[in-house]
């Protein structure tokens, strides 16, 4: 992906992100993460550790975590507009002294020095905008302790054939275009973003030395609808009305959580999450 096509699709994205967590799906999908972040970097880690969120955009995920993790936080991204919305969001909860900001591809981490990071967490699919991706992965390594962990999600392929033959109805072209490339393109504004199945990240991060603790699916059972991408998140489907109820959201909740990680499940996940241990 160029670098205009890059801004070009982020600009907009930055400004109407923050709000997406209003719809119930996208609050659930962000429960989900956040419960399997604490199950797996626990949050008494050391005051002077650092967690750096790669592909961080806004700093939502720093902002969430800073209040039950005493640690210093690392936001890297590429998206200048990203970044600039997340030295607001800092400042807004008076984050700046735990807060790092690095303007950088993950590609290239030339600013961040080998063995200094504590631990990574890279939500909501950087990894699937980069077609380089074990060059990134091998940085992620790099940079990362002995004995940290990464999180790291990315698009999830069967997910979306499943999607692309049951919502979308696309061509048998397109189908089997997805299906042997990995790549799959949601709308012409979107570049095409590179898919995962649980193997297919397992093994990324195997062949660089990572070894693997568990992977998730995210979510599995419940599928969002059309109007979860309203690039406004002015509109709400069906399911995020009905997940409204905190009855039925922590039914489900409660659900996803006890299959996710099913080695036979995972696969049903709109994304993939594995977390990996540098030993
Ligand atoms: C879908 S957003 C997710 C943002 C954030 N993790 C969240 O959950 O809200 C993907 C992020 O990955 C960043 N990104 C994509 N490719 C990147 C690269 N090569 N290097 C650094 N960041 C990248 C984008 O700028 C964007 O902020």
């Amino acid at each position: 992906m160029d670098k205009k096509e890059f801004n070009s699709f982020f600009k907009p994205y930055a400004k109407n992100v923050d709000n997406a967590s209003k719809l119930a799906f996208w609050k659930l999908s962000d429960a989900l993460i956040f419960k399997i972040i604490k199950q797996n970097i626990p949050t008494n880690i050391n005051a002077s550790a650092t967690i750096m969120d790669v592909g961080g955009g806004t700093g939502r995920w720093v902002v969430k975590l800073s209040a039950e993790y005493k640690c210093k936080f690392i936001i890297y991204d590429l998206s200048e507009d990203m970044i600039k919305r997340a030295k607001q969001n800092i400042k807004e909860v008076k984050l700046d002294d735990r807060v790092l900001m690095i303007y950088g591809d993950i590609r290239n981490m030339k600013k961040v020095s080998n063995a200094s990071v504590d631990h990574i967490i890279s939500i909501y699919n950087p990894i699937s905008f980069i077609y380089e991706n074990e060059q990134a992965i091998k940085e992620l390594y790099r940079i990362l302790n002995p004995g940290g962990k990464i999180i790291i999600m990315g698009h999830g392929y069967y997910n979306a054939i499943a999607s692309k033959i049951n919502n979308y109805v696309v061509s048998a072209d397109e189908l089997i275009r997805l299906a042997e490339t990995y790549r799959v393109k949601w709308n012409p504004y979107v570049p095409d973003l590179v898919t995962y199945s649980k193997e297919s990240m397992e093994t990324l991060l195997q062949q660089v030395g990572f070894t693997i603790v568990n992977t998730y699916g995210i979510p599995i059972f419940v599928q969002p609808g059309p109007e979860d991408f309203d690039p406004e998140n002015k509109k709400k489907s069906r399911i995020s009305k009905v997940l409204e109820d905190q009855t039925f959201f922590d039914a489900v909740f409660e659900l996803e959580m006890k299959h996710n990680s099913n080695s036979l499940l995972s696969n049903r996940g709109m994304n993939i999450l594995t977390c990996a241990v540098k030993m």
